[in-house]
């Protein structure tokens, strides 16, 4: 653990490091290898509490995104894929198991409420800058039924039989809306912007998925 003149004396060389031109803050999601903002922060977690729940949550995001070669696309896709596989579990069970119906509904939510907010902050509205406003509108008013799945399942008794036919129901939407996304919409988007405005993507996403670890 870092004491605290550590902790002083690594702020102090942060602060010099970001006055003397352009080095990367600790907020910076955009490149892979450098550890040293990382460290800065979680030495700066283990003082204040406040500190180490960010800390967490950046090293949280950090991997993911690293998981994915920091690609926005690439990030959203394992997400897809994470939370199909989540419904497949969740179709796994049955009636008797409700505890864990309840478990994997909330988690549904967890990762689907991030994931929209991600691509409603920042991908959707990038889309739309780049005049494609149908497909980020379309794309977003799916985002509106999901919602509405994920307050159903929510509030129905988990040993219902109408459980299952509408997990089944809310599956299919998302693995429909997930391959318009893969396959048409994000492949395009990315091949007619530059490599610059690809990396604030992934930025900006990174910052807005962090809020809602
Ligand atoms: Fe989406
Ligand atoms: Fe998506």
């Amino acid at each position: 653990m870092a004491t605290r003149t550590e902790t002083r004396d690594s702020n102090r060389s942060e602060r010099k490091r970001n006055r003397n031109g352009g080095e990367r803050s600790a907020f910076d999601f955009s490149s892979g290898g450098n550890t040293g903002p990382l460290l800065g922060a979680l030495a700066a977690g283990a003082v204040i509490g406040v500190g180490a729940n960010w800390a967490r949550k950046f090293l949280m995001q950090k991997s993911a995104s690293l998981a994915a070669g920091n690609e926005w696309d690439e990030i959203l896709k394992l997400e897809h894929k994470a939370t199909l596989a989540t419904f497949d579990v969740l179709l796994a069970t049955d009636d008797s198991e409700t505890g864990k119906r309840a478990t994997l509904v909330k988690k549904l939510g967890y990762a689907l409420e991030k994931h929209a907010h991600q691509e409603e902050k920042v991908v959707y509205p990038a889309l739309r800058q780049a005049n494609e406003t149908v497909d980020a509108d379309h794309l977003e008013h799916e985002h509106g039924y999901v919602k509405t799945f994920l307050y159903e399942l929510d509030n129905m008794p988990k040993d219902s039989p109408q459980f299952l036919v509408r997990v089944r129901e809310f599956r299919n939407l998302i693995a429909q809306h997930a391959q318009m996304e893969e396959e048409q919409v994000y492949p395009r988007f990315k091949g007619e912007i530059s490599e610059e405005q690809n990396k604030k993507i992934t930025a900006l996403m990174n910052k807005e998925g962090m809020k809602m670890l």
